[in-house]
């Protein structure tokens, strides 16, 4: 199956998912384009090395978000993807992007959605005093953060935490997590219906 991963940043997701699925000839998952809205990007460096093709679509070179969408989906197509994951990609897709390909959008979110939905969730997390937060990998669906539901894990928070130690201790669970729901998918065991997400008894 072929995928394309967005990303906007670092791209530690993306580096996870190179070395578990598209590295790993058995998963037959092969991460077919790397696209990102920043130049800068390092994600695109670990692509690079990867031997990945990378492309950058920035929404200030369209007039409007529907034709920056328009962009990324022409991309979608001639890659004959099947599945986009985002991986840290900062921008929102217009609902005609999200209709079109329903279902076969997902992103990975630092919090246990619906709680701290957004740009900021491990700060908004430490602020608010949650003592459990985690990870959610939903489906991407017409508003932010509030599609179907797959997969989540718990990750404590302790009073001592820094942003960047919170963050990394559910970067641990995120490099777990998402490559063995992308494989699920690749594998026809992701059942969707209307909000409802089930999946076979694996260990998760
Ligand atoms: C991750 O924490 C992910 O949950 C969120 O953005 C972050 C991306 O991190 N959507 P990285 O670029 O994969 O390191």
């Amino acid at each position: 199956m072929k995928i394309a991963v967005l990303v906007s940043g670092s791209g530690t997701n993306l580096q996870t998912l190179i070395n578990k699925l598209h590295n790993d000839t058995s998963s037959n998952i092969e991460i077919a384009v790397v696209i990102s809205d920043r130049k800068n990007a390092y994600a695109l460096t670990r692509a690079k090395q990867a031997g990945i093709p990378t492309k950058i679509v920035k929404a200030q070179d369209y007039e409007s978000r529907i034709a920056f969408d328009e962009a990324i989906s022409f991309l979608i197509e001639e890659y004959a993807v099947e599945l986009i994951v985002l991986a840290g990609y900062m921008k929102l897709f217009q609902a005609p992007f999200v209709r079109k390909y329903r279902n076969r959008i997902i992103n990975i979110h630092p919090s246990i959605l619906p709680a701290f939905p957004g740009a900021t969730p491990v700060s908004d997390s430490l602020s608010y005093g949650v003592k459990l937060t985690g990870v959610t990998v939903h489906f991407v669906d017409e508003n932010v953060d509030t599609g179907p539901i797959i997969a989540q894990r718990v990750v404590p928070v302790y009073d001592t935490d820094s942003e960047e130690e919170l963050h990394q201790r559910i970067q641990i669970e995120e490099h777990d997590l998402y490559p063995k729901i992308i494989k699920l998918f690749a594998e026809g065991k992701i059942m969707v219906e209307g909000r409802i997400v089930s999946l076979p008894n694996s260990k998760l």
